[in-house]
């Protein structure tokens, strides 16, 4: 969840940059960066943002917060696995990455027992969120689309802050790190 100078940044690039459809993977149980995407968005005048959430509760906790927006078509809501947006053949225009655990990376990393549901934060291997990053980078982006990858610097954002680096960021710009918030686009 972003801290109150990445939910600024939040702000000011959906402002600037008047996207029409964002894609959140991960709404959360208070929904803090759908909420400031949904401000952002209603700023401008256009634009929607469609975000997943896997867990039941989170859902419904983060639909009492959004729904405001909702009601206005800012924002549609799905409860599930945020891999099912891949069906949906949309190039968003910007991303926002801040789901995650391994079960559906490799089945075989499954803890027996773990809750997996809502909310596993921290990572064994590699992260749900660089298989998402793949995607996106593979077919579901083009010049200009913008990633915004949250626990850049530790937890689940810092495996696509390595494979970016092994990479040489031959197709992705590091805009900027904001504190642990990082903007990428796409060249
Ligand atoms: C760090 S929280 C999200 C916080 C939220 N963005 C905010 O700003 O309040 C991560 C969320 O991702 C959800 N999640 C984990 N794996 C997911 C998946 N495959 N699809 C959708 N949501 C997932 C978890 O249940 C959890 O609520």
């Amino acid at each position: 969840m972003p801290n109150g100078i990445e939910k600024k940044a939040i702000f000011n690039y959906v402002t600037k940059l008047k996207p029409n459809v964002i894609v959140e993977f991960g709404t959360g149980k208070s929904a803090t960066s759908g909420l400031e995407f949904c401000k952002a968005l209603l700023h401008n005048k256009k634009g929607k943002l469609i975000t997943y959430e896997l867990g039941k509760e989170y859902f419904d906790s983060a639909k009492k917060i959004l729904n405001e927006y909702a009601t206005k078509q800012i924002v549609e809501m799905n409860l599930g696995d945020s891999l099912k947006f891949f069906d949906r053949k949309i190039i968003a225009d910007m991303y926002f990455l801040d789901a995650g655990d391994e079960k559906l990376v490799n089945p075989a990393w499954v803890v027996p027992g773990k809750d997996y549901g809502e909310g596993s934060f921290f990572q064994k291997k590699e992260s749900e969120n660089l298989f998402h990053f793949k995607k996106i980078e593979s077919d579901f982006s083009k010049p200009g689309t913008y990633v915004l990858c949250h626990d850049w610097t530790f937890g689940r954002g810092t495996y696509i802050k390595k494979y970016l680096e092994s990479n040489k960021y031959d197709k992705w710009v590091l805009v900027e790190v904001v504190d642990r918030l990082a903007v990428l686009k796409r060249k």
